[in-house]
C-alpha cells in the first residue's frame, strides 16, 4: 500500500472514499481484535516448558508419556486469577488458576486445576452461582464481599476452601512460589486394567512465599501485572521456574470403605493415609512470543485425556467435562483445536468436517463412518472409555451420600490448629475480619462467626467475634 498514514480523500480537504479498501479493512479487523473472554479465569499469563518423568509409574498408569524414567513432553502453562477482569490487580485475594496442556505423543492431555488441593462447592450445580457471588453485582457493576459472605456462609462446603483462601496463600508472591493441585480426583489404568485414584500435586521448587494483605494490597499501586511480569521477567533471566510432581494414589477398591468420600472435592486426602510419590518435574523454559495467539487463545480442556488417565465419580469433574470445550468452540470457534498452540502433536483423525477458520483438512478422505474407502476406524481396545462400577442404583438429585466423620469443619479446623503456625493464624484471622468489615451486613457477620468460623475452630470464632465487635459465641 502506498500509506500506512493516510486514507484515501477527494483532495486534501475532501471526504474519504468507500474505495478506500485498506483502511475498512484496517477499521473493520481492529473492531474484531478481541475474542470473548474466558467466564472467569480471564487475567492470566503463561509459558512454555517441559515435563521430564523421574519415577516409574507403569504399576498405575500406562499413559504413554509417563511411560519411561527421563522421557520430556512439551507443556503450555497458564496461571490465572479467579474474579477479577483483564486489567485486574494481580495480587488481589484469590484462588490462582494452573492451567497445564502436556502435548504428548498420544494427544493433548490438559489437567486443569488451582494453587489450592480443595474447592468452594462440591457439586457442578453450584458452580455459576458461586462464580456469580464472587464477581460483580448486576446493579452497581461492584464487587460485593457482602454477596461472598451471604454465598459462602450459606454453603458450609466451603469452609476448608475459604480458610486456605483468607490465609496468606491467598496473596501468593508470585505464580512461581505457588503450589499446583489437580484438586478434583482422577483415575489411572495401568497396562493390565486396574484402576486407581489419583490427585495430582504440583510442589513449588522455589519454595511457598506469600505476600501479607497489606503487602499484596501496596502492590496494586506499583504494579497491576506483577504476576504475569514476575514469570516473564524470572524466563528471560533463565531462572527457569520449576516444580517436583507428586502423585497421592488410592487403590481402586479402597474408595468405597474411606471414611469420607474421597470424591467430594472439598477435603483432601490426609498424607499419612496416602502420602505424595514424586513422580516427575515440570519446567518454565520459554515465554510466549505472542500472548494473544498464545495465551489468549489458549484452551484447556477437562475432557482431553490420553489412554491410562480417565475422571472419577467426583461430581466437579463429571461436571466440568463439557464445560470446557464448550467455552472453546464458543470464545475460539469450533475449530479451536487447529490454532497451532491448541494442536496436539499427534496425529488427529476424526469425521468432524468445515467449520469456520477449517485450516487442516483430510483431502478427499471420506467424511462419514462406517465406510467403505479406507477412511480413520476407532479403537474400542486402545481407547476404551475409562470407568468405573456404579451400584445398580437409581439416577436422581441428591447430596452424596452420607459418611462417617463428614464434615465441613473437620479439615479447615486440623488446618488451623495443627498445620498454620501462630504468624499464620494471626494473620487469617486479620485478613477475615479485613474482608468481613467491608460492607458485610450485620447478620451475615453473625453468621459467619456463628455458623461457619467458630464450627472450623472456637478459638478462631471467639477472636473474630471479638475483633468484629460481636457476642461470642461458643461452639
Ligand atoms: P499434613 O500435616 O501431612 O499436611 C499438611 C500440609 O498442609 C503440608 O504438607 C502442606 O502441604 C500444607 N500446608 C502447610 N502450611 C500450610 C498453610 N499455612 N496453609 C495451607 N496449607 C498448608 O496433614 P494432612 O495431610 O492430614 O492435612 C492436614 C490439613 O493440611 C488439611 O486439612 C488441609 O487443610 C491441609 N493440606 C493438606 C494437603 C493434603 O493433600 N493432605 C495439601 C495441602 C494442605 P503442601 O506441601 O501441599 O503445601
Ligand atoms: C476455566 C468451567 C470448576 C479451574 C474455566 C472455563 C470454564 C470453566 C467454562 C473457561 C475455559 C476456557 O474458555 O478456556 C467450570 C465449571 C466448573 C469448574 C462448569 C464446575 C463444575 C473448576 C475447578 C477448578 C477449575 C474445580 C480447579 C480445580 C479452572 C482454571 C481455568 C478454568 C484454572 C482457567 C483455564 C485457563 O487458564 O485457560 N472453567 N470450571 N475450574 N477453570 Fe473451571
Amino acid at each position: 500500500m502506498s500509506s500506512d498514514e493516510h486514507s484515501l480523500t477527494v483532495g486534501p480537504g475532501g471526504p474519504n472514499l468507500l474505495q478506500d479498501a485498506y483502511l475498512i479493512e484496517k477499521l473493520a479487523h481492529f473492531v474484531r481484535e478481541p475474542v470473548p473472554d474466558r467466564v472467569y479465569h480471564v487475567k492470566g499469563g503463561g509459558a512454555f516448558g517441559y515435563f521430564e518423568v523421574t519415577a516409574d509409574v507403569s504399576q498405575w498408569t500406562k499413559a504413554a508419556f509417563l511411560n519411561q524414567v527421563g522421557k520430556r513432553t512439551p507443556m503450555l502453562v497458564r496461571f490465572s486469577s479467579v474474579a477479577g477482569e483483564e486489567g485486574y490487580a494481580d495480587t488481589d485475594r484469590d484462588v490462582r488458576g494452573f492451567a497445564l496442556k502436556f502435548y504428548t505423543e498420544e494427544g493433548n492431555y490438559d489437567l486443569v486445576g488451582n494453587n489450592t488441593p480443595v474447592f468452594f462447592v462440591r457439586d457442578p450445580m453450584k458452580f455459576p452461582d458461586f462464580i456469580h457471588s464472587q464477581k460483580r453485582m448486576p446493579d452497581s457493576g461492584l464487587r460485593s464481599n457482602n454477596m461472598q459472605w451471604d454465598f459462602w456462609t450459606l454453603s458450609p462446603e466451603s469452609a476448608h476452601q475459604v480458610t486456605i483462601l483468607m490465609s496468606d496463600r491467598g496473596t501468593p508472591r508470585t505464580w512461581r512460589n505457588m503450589n499446583g493441585y489437580s484438586s478434583d480426583t482422577y483415575m489411572w489404568e495401568n497396562a493390565g486394567g486396574e484402576k486407581f485414584w489419583v490427585k495430582y500435586h504440583f510442589k513449588t521448587e522455589q519454595g511457598i512465599q506469600n505476600m501479607t494483605d497489606a503487602e499484596a494490597k501496596a502492590m496494586f499501586g506499583q504494579d497491576l501485572d506483577y504476576h504475569r511480569r514476575d514469570l516473564r521477567e524470572a524466563i528471560d533471566r533463565e531462572h527457569y521456574p520449576s516444580w517436583r510432581l507428586e502423585m497421592q494414589i488410592m487403590p481402586y477398591e479402597d474408595a468405597a470403605g474411606y471414611r469420607f468420600n474421597p470424591f467430594d472435592i472439598t477435603k483432601v486426602w490426609p498424607h499419612k493415609d496416602y502420602p505424595t510419590i514424586p513422580i516427575g518435574r515440570m519446567v518454565l523454559d520459554r515465554n510466549p512470543e505472542n500472548f494473544f495467539a498464545q495465551i489468549v487463545q489458549a484452551t484447556f480442556d477437562v475432557a482431553n485425556f490420553v489412554p491410562g488417565i480417565g475422571p472419577s465419580p467426583d461430581r466437579m469433574v463429571l461436571g466440568r467435562m463439557f464445560a470446557y470445550g464448550d467455552s472453546a468452540r464458543y470464545r475460539i470457534g469450533p475449530n479451536y483445536a487447529q490454532v497451532p498452540v491448541n494442536q496436539p502433536i499427534s496425529e488427529v483423525h476424526n469425521y468432524n468436517k468445515d467449520g469456520p477458520m477449517r485450516y487442516f483438512h483430510s483431502g478427499d478422505q471420506p467424511v462419514y463412518a462406517p465406510n467403505s474407502y479406507g477412511g480413520p476406524k476407532a479403537d474400542p481396545q486402545r481407547y476404551r472409555d475409562p470407568g468405573w462400577f456404579v451400584d445398580a442404583a437409581e439416577i436422581m438429585r441428591t447430596a452424596y451420600e452420607a459418611h462417617r466423620d463428614d464434615d465441613d469443619f473437620v479439615q479447615p479446623g486440623t488446618l488451623y490448629r495443627q498445620v498454620m503456625t501462630p504468624t499464620d493464624r494471626d494473620h487469617l484471622v486479620g485478613n477475615i475480619v479485613w474482608h468481613l468489615s467491608q460492607g458485610v451486613e450485620r447478620f451475615i457477620q453473625e453468621r459467619a462467626v456463628k455458623d461457619y468460623w467458630a464450627k472450623v475452630d472456637s478459638d478462631l470464632g471467639a477472636r473474630i467475634a471479638h475483633e468484629l465487635g460481636l457476642a461470642v459465641v461458643a461452639r
